[in-house]
């Protein structure tokens, strides 16, 4: 339903190849109506290696009523994310899933209209106002992280402290009852744009997510004049809503909020997976978590903030970093729509064929990674990324729509990284291995039992 209300809503939008003219791509088109759906979900790695093995690596599946074509491998990455030829909508891929909530957010626009917009964006991401995110990690983690100790449940918490540096960083409000009806509202739209309900009906996680967007844009609406006028305000809303586009005008309100939601959205449940599962595989591998808290010690000691000059310093880190995003990448799969015809490995793609890429399933491709369920940060050392194809790792995409955050990732990460090990001894029992929900962001069902030791 959503998705024929999004094509409806959107006549710009290249029309829709159908099921029926997509039979010369080799696949599957399930039972009627389902179609793949429960096949996709049950376990998404297994259904892909079903997949290629039996009709290789362009094929057709059928799921949540969208037939779709797989490209499969790092060339069809490169196709994809570079889009050397603008053949593909980011638009008119996300839209179906995102609008409702997420509308005009900037992984919902193509070509010039997405490059002017995230040029002005990108005025958050300088290094002055990098510099003011350092800080505000260094205070709430050195805050919080002291009462992280004995038995607890990892994925909530790294959530709940997640919220807060948004917060900080994205909003600028302290931590208090403002900054938790905001965070509310926006669990609440971010539960429901991949909740399986599309219509806004009461009691429903779509009900609570547009009430919460209308909460958003009540709440960032009334702002926008005050937060032009300070100059001082280096938090990212205040500079969105300073940011001029290259024809020298502002964005008008409702873009600016549009941009913000979506931004928050992009940040959040991506952050929270990417920490979580790199705490679960140090945990899994204590001789890693040991020389990742040496080096984190070499660096400053215990309780020290960490500037940004020093982020390059933690090399082990970032490597263990990329790796988890490797083994479970926050952004499984990319989906797009064609605007154009093409042909890939020897088969047509007319425009208006739905297409996705698998970063979840090239990442653990034998012909990329040896040994690939291995943890094995070292595979990141610059010699082997050189001797790899550029987009056999792709946790963050590439080409025009590269996530516009990832060196806020990188940076959250190790400041919270250093706080954390250089503070605690990060354990789980002997055996135990959490049940991953893989589908839509990764995330362990049972929150992740830890336990943190004081050192
Ligand atoms: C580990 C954390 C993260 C991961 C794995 C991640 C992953 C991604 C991926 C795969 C895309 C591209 C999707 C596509 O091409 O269709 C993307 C886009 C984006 N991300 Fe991230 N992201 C992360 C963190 C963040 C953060 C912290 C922010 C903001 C502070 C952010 C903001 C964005 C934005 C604005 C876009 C859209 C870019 C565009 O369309 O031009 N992301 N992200």
């Amino acid at each position: 339903m959503a998705l024929a209300s999004s094509e409806a809503a959107n006549p710009h939008w290249t029309p829709r190849v159908g099921i029926s003219d997509l039979s010369h791509i080799p696949g599957e088109n399930g039972p009627p109506i389902i179609g793949t759906t429960f096949r996709v979900l049950r376990d998404p790695p297994a259904y892909g290696k079903h997949m290629v093995d039996t009709y290789g690596k362009v094929f057709r599946t059928n799921a949540f009523g969208n037939p779709t074509i797989s490209l499969v491998g790092a060339e069809a990455n490169e196709l994809m994310l570079f889009d050397r030829d603008k053949l593909f909508s980011s638009e008119q891929g996300w839209g179906p899933v995102l609008n409702l909530l997420f509308p005009r957010g900037l992984m919902l626009l193509d070509f010039d209209h997405h490059r002017m917009d995230r040029r002005a964006l990108g005025i958050a991401f300088k290094p002055e106002p990098m510099r003011a995110y350092t800080q505000d990690m260094n205070r709430i983690f050195k805050d919080q992280l002291k009462n992280w100790r004995g038995e607890m449940l990892f994925y909530p918490a790294i959530k709940q402290l997640t919220l807060d540096v948004a917060a900080s960083s994205f909003l600028g409000i302290p931590l208090g009852p403002e900054a938790d009806r905001i965070n509310k509202a926006f669990v609440d739209m971010v539960q429901a744009s991949v909740g399986v309900v599309r219509a806004p009906l009461p009691f429903t996680q779509m009900g609570r997510g547009v009430a919460g967007r209308k909460y958003l844009i009540d709440y960032f609406g009334p702002q926008i004049a005050e937060r032009r006028r300070n100059e001082n305000r280096q938090d990212m809303f205040s500079q969105f809503c300073r940011s001029k586009r290259e024809d020298g005008e502002y964005m008008s309100d409702g873009e600016l909020i549009d941009h913000m939601n979506f931004l928050m959205m992009a940040a959040h449940d991506t952050i929270t997976s990417s920490v979580t599962s790199m705490i679960w595989l140090l945990a899994k591998n204590p001789e890693w978590q040991e020389k990742l808290r040496a080096e984190c010690l070499s660096i400053a000691p215990a309780g020290s903030d960490i500037t940004n000059d020093q982020l390059d310093q933690f090399e082990l880190t970032d490597y263990a970093f990329k790796e988890s995003l490797r083994l479970i990448p926050p952004v499984p799969s990319i989906p797009r729509r064609a605007v154009k015809d093409f042909e890939f490995m020897g088969y047509h793609i007319a425009a208006g064929t739905a297409v996705s890429i698998s970063p979840a399933f090239v990442h653990m491709m034998p012909e990329y990674w040896d040994d690939p369920e291995t943890f094995d940060p070292m595979r990141f050392t610059p010699d082997n990324v050189k001797a790899r194809h550029k987009y056999a790792w792709v946790p963050f995409g590439g080409g025009a729509h590269m996530c516009l955050g990832l060196h806020f990732a990188y940076m959250q990460v190790k400041i919270f990284m250093h706080h954390l090990l250089t503070s605690v001894r990060v354990e789980i029992a002997d055996g135990y291995e959490p049940e991953w929900q893989p589908w839509p962001i990764p995330k362990p069902k049972d929150g992740l039992k830890v336990q943190f030791t004081p050192i």
